[in-house]
């Protein structure tokens, strides 16, 4: 039998044969066996540096998506390297047991957020499911046992599981699914910008949480009325509802504040991150403050991954950047450039572009036709952007990101915007 230490040895020298493997070969083999889930656009990248990623062919992409609002500092950053040497020997334990860690992230989040105590999961979607069922069970642990609906806003996205989905109000992303939870209304804030009397009316004695995206995101980069916020807050506090804002794409950084809250009035009773936490390894998290943190008692939740020894240093090493290295000095400075210079693109092309909007690096461009081939087009230029909404150009640039590259996007830009109008008879 072999020993430990021989299968050791035999891996450490086993020859890595770096055989090319293209595309083509990459999109065979998943249209045969990966599930079919997602419309994937045809590039396959093998490597990394700063903001730009490379394909396999070499050529260069400027990442103006970060893996959906996830590599925050580029692609093999120095710090990650160095975290990820130091600690590829214990890359797991499960939450059977301590490691050092876990402890000393929470205790940096929820003093970030001004907030008690920190659950580890390991997704977003997790993150709002999470949050849900503590709802639920701190208005039971209360005695309000009948208080357990929720409240949504009309064109939110907050996940995929069943929980985060029946909370989610984009039809599309429901539909195949029903029925899913009961008890959910989806309340449209710009019908309450008059006299608030439907917010007030929705959230009542029945409503066990009201959650909101602070910036919805995948709904077209819409910041959250703050009038509207504060009287949800009040309402929240009137019938002993919870508040839970969903940062999982706005957090941490990303409008130049550490959360997106800060541009608001409003504090969460509990805030849902996910995303760069774990900076490219999955990590979620939901904070959740004083009033609310008895909800989960020990055997209520859990999870075998979540707060990993990895995923928590990596996490540790972002919140210490987040917090000391002016990165959201930085974010708030590049955001104003970069909107700016967007404005200056629709004056010179008023007729396709509507709206140029968003905080910091998470940045929308409406637009009166669908920019979905605009994507496309940019990709060949060699731009990573994306489209939500049909309509919204959506950009998630990592924080490093650098005003000549900016620039250097929306030259591109504007011609891909006319090119694409041209051809869909707009110009
Ligand atoms: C606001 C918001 N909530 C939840 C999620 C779900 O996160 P994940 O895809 O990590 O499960 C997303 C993902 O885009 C999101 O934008």
């Amino acid at each position: 039998m072999e020993t430990a230490t021989q299968l050791e040895d035999a891996s450490t020298s086993m020859e890595t044969t770096a055989a090319p493997f293209t595309l083509a070969q990459a999109q065979a083999l998943e249209a045969q066996y990966v599930m079919q889930t997602y419309a994937r656009t045809p590039v396959m990248f093998v490597r990394g540096k700063g903001s730009t990623l490379y394909d396999e062919t070499g050529k260069a992409y400027l990442d103006f998506i970060s893996g959906i609002g996830v590599n925050v500092l580029g692609h093999d950053h120095p710090r990650v390297r160095r975290v990820l040497k130091e600690q590829g020997g214990l890359l797991h334990t499960s939450n059977l047991y301590y490691h050092p860690y876990q402890g000393q992230l929470a205790e940096r989040l929820a003093k970030a957020a001004g907030m008690a105590r920190v659950f580890f999961c390991n997704t977003g979607t997790e993150s709002v499911e999470g949050a849900l069922k503590l709802a639920r069970a701190w208005q039971r642990r209360h005695g309000r046992e009948g208080q357990t609906e929720f409240v949504s806003l009309t064109n939110s996205f907050h996940g995929r599981t069943m929980g985060a989905l029946s909370v989610t109000a984009q039809e599309k992303y429901r539909k195949p699914f029903e029925p899913l939870i009961p008890g959910v209304r989806y309340l449209n804030p710009d019908n309450c910008l008059d006299d608030f009397a439907e917010a007030r009316a929705a959230i009542n004695e029945r409503t066990a949480a009201v959650i909101i995206e602070t910036i919805q995101g995948e709904g077209g980069i819409l910041p959250i009325n703050d009038a509207f916020l504060k009287v949800v807050r009040e309402q929240c506090d009137k019938v002993n509802a919870l508040l839970i804002l969903d940062e999982v794409q706005c957090g941490l950084g990303r409008t130049g504040h550490v959360f997106a809250f800060e541009n608001t009035s409003v504090k969460p009773d509990i805030l849902c991150v996910a995303k760069p936490l774990g900076l490219g390894v999955p990590l979620g998290a939901f904070i959740v403050n004083e009033k609310a943190m008895d909800g989960l008692q020990p055997g209520d939740h859990g999870t075998t991954f979540g707060g990993g020894p990895l995923a928590c240093r990596l996490s540790l090493e972002f919140m210490e950047m987040l917090q000391e290295e002016q990165l959201m000095q930085r974010v708030a400075e590049v955001g104003v450039y970069f909107r700016k210079k967007l404005r200056q693109m629709q004056r010179r092309i008023p007729q396709f572009v509507t709206d140029v909007r968003g905080l910091g690096l998470m940045v929308g461009v409406e637009l009166n036709f669908s920019g979905k081939n605009i994507v496309n087009r940019m990709l060949e230029r060699g731009f990573l952007m994306n489209c939500t909404h049909d309509v919204v150009l959506r950009f998630l640039p990592p924080y490093i990101i650098r005003k000549a590259e900016i620039s250097e996007l929306i030259s591109n830009l504007e011609e891909a915007i006319v090119e694409e109008a041209k051809s869909q008879g707009k110009a």
